[in-house]
């Protein structure tokens, strides 16, 4: 056995790190619109409201890639490597601009019509992330995004706006990317804005119970648009490892883990799990439900499982070893003696992607698909013009032999689309040289560069592996 006949090859994006044209026809502004690169991007995004107050030199969002202008040309690249599917996300702030409108703006539905015909053309399904970190800038300075339950219904209108314009174009949704990051960096996901008076926990929480009840309602008004239709709930995924042996390491390790399936317990089982209470109890959190929340997260529950990995995690329950933790990403983490890791310090872990597939395959038997995986490194063209990346190769290569093994162990897995196929901007540093793609996009930090494409070794790889159906990795 392997990697079944109808396996989903592909590599997967986001509007925000790639599109640009950050006003062309009518778009509005989404929060990372006022994100700046670097070192002041951590910063913005630990502090919004400070970045909202500051003119920086220059926004990465603002031209990206310019995939907007370029698609055709970037979708015909993906297609000669044999892309079976590709993810994208649609930039909510093309369709309703500030996000509360009642009619959407028909030149972004249009944009993107244009978009998914280029792909289907080359028989690509498509992999669509409803909201990948672009809330609407508007909703966030005029509701204080997802704290408020009125997003619930600007979502949903736009969802529904969407779902039926593209159903006969697109198969696989996803309603909100790494729907945990609220927990992590809650302006990304929610748009918040966490004043330093006010319970931070109390707030998140509360936030991500309206996007779990948004995302439900999608599922629920998009079965009758499409029955056909197959939804996803998206994990920022790896396993929790505990740092020693010790029984304390372990269950805090456990308990971990436990707390960062949470989101994906009420997507997949339709209910808060079993250890809620206790939880909240604990980060004194008071949810406050609607009349009918509960009914409409259990009836509405997702077909698949999806999520991203990067890297497993470390943790101890010893604060002195603690102490050691990195900060630096969206998640922290000790450092593993037994690991390598990347340049950015993500640390390469490509047996914890099968030890993750366990662990969500064992605690909901739903099919698993993997929408982001991929190395963020630097690259350089040699004298002859080639890119030879063959770290990315050997990571994404390791990767892949796990993905077999968890396979054959049993695992149904739909697909795979490796993260950024095609060089954008980082989502975290807002780098461009932090490069995930198997085509070099020729632009630099602060937006300079050609903008030309370039196949990098890895292409001709993952062609090959396409095309062998993974047999030649
Ligand atoms: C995931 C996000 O968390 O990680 C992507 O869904 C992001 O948007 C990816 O780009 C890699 O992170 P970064 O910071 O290297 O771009």
């Amino acid at each position: 056995m392997s990697f079944p006949s109808d396996f989903l090859w592909g590599g997967a994006i986001a509007a925000n790190q790639s599109e640009g044209a950050y006003q062309s026809d009518n778009k509005g502004l989404s929060l990372v619109d006022i994100l700046p690169s670097g070192q002041h991007r951590i910063e913005a995004l630990h502090h919004p409201r400070k970045a909202l107050n500051t003119t920086y030199d220059y926004y990465p969002s603002h031209e990206a890639i310019d995939f907007y202008h370029h698609y055709p040309e970037d979708i015909k690249l993906l297609a000669e490597m044999g892309f079976k599917v590709f993810r994208t996300s649609i930039s909510w702030a093309r369709i309703f601009p500030k996000g509360d409108e009642t009619t959407p703006n028909e030149e972004g539905l249009r944009f993107y019509d244009q978009l998914f015909d280029e792909c289907l053309k080359y028989n690509m399904e498509l992999l669509i992330t409803i909201n990948h970190f672009d809330t609407p800038l508007y909703l966030v300075e005029h509701y204080g995004g997802w704290r408020n339950r009125k997003l619930i219904d600007f979502y949903l209108h736009y969802a529904e706006t969407i779902l039926e314009r593209y159903k006969h174009k697109v198969k696989y949704w996803l309603t909100f990317n790494e729907i945990n990051m609220m927990l992590h960096l809650p302006f990304f996901g929610g748009g918040l804005i966490l004043e330093e008076d006010e319970d931070h926990n109390q707030v998140k929480y509360q936030a991500a119970h309206h996007q779990l009840v948004a995302s439900s309602l999608a599922i629920q008004s998009g079965r009758t648009i499409n029955p056909d239709f197959e939804f996803g709930c998206m994990l920022a995924a790896g396993e929790i490892y505990p740092y020693r042996p010790h029984p304390s390491d372990v269950l805090k390790a456990q308990q971990e883990n436990y707390e960062q399936y949470m989101f994906i317990d009420v997507q997949a089982k339709g209910v808060y799990p079993w250890f809620t209470e206790r939880l909240f109890q604990d980060k004194n959190v008071q949810l406050s439900m609607e009349k009918g929340d509960e009914q409409i997260l259990q009836e509405n529950t997702v077909d698949f499982i999806s999520f991203s990995y990067y890297s497993s995690r470390l943790t101890s329950a010893d604060p002195e070893i603690l102490q050691n933790e990195t900060h630096g990403n969206a998640f922290s983490t000790l450092k593993n003696p037994h690991l390598n890791a990347s340049e950015w310090g993500w640390q390469i872990d490509p047996t914890g992607l099968r030890i993750t597939m366990n662990s969500l395959y064992d605690r909901y038997e739903k099919p698993l698909f993997i929408v982001e995986n991929g190395l963020g490194a630097k690259d350089s063209i040699n004298e002859n013009g080639t890119i030879e990346d063959n770290e990315r190769i050997s990571y994404m290569r390791d990767h892949l032999v796990q993905i077999e093994k968890a396979i054959n162990d049993g695992i149904p897995v739909i697909g795979y689309t490796s993260w950024g196929c095609i060089d954008i901007v980082s989502a975290g540093t807002g780098e461009m040289k932090k490069r995930y793609g198997f085509i070099y996009v020729d632009r630099d930090n602060q937006g300079g560069g050609s903008g030309q494409r370039i196949r990098k070794k890895s292409f001709y790889w993952y062609q090959e592996v396409i095309r062998s159906n993974g047999e030649f990795k």
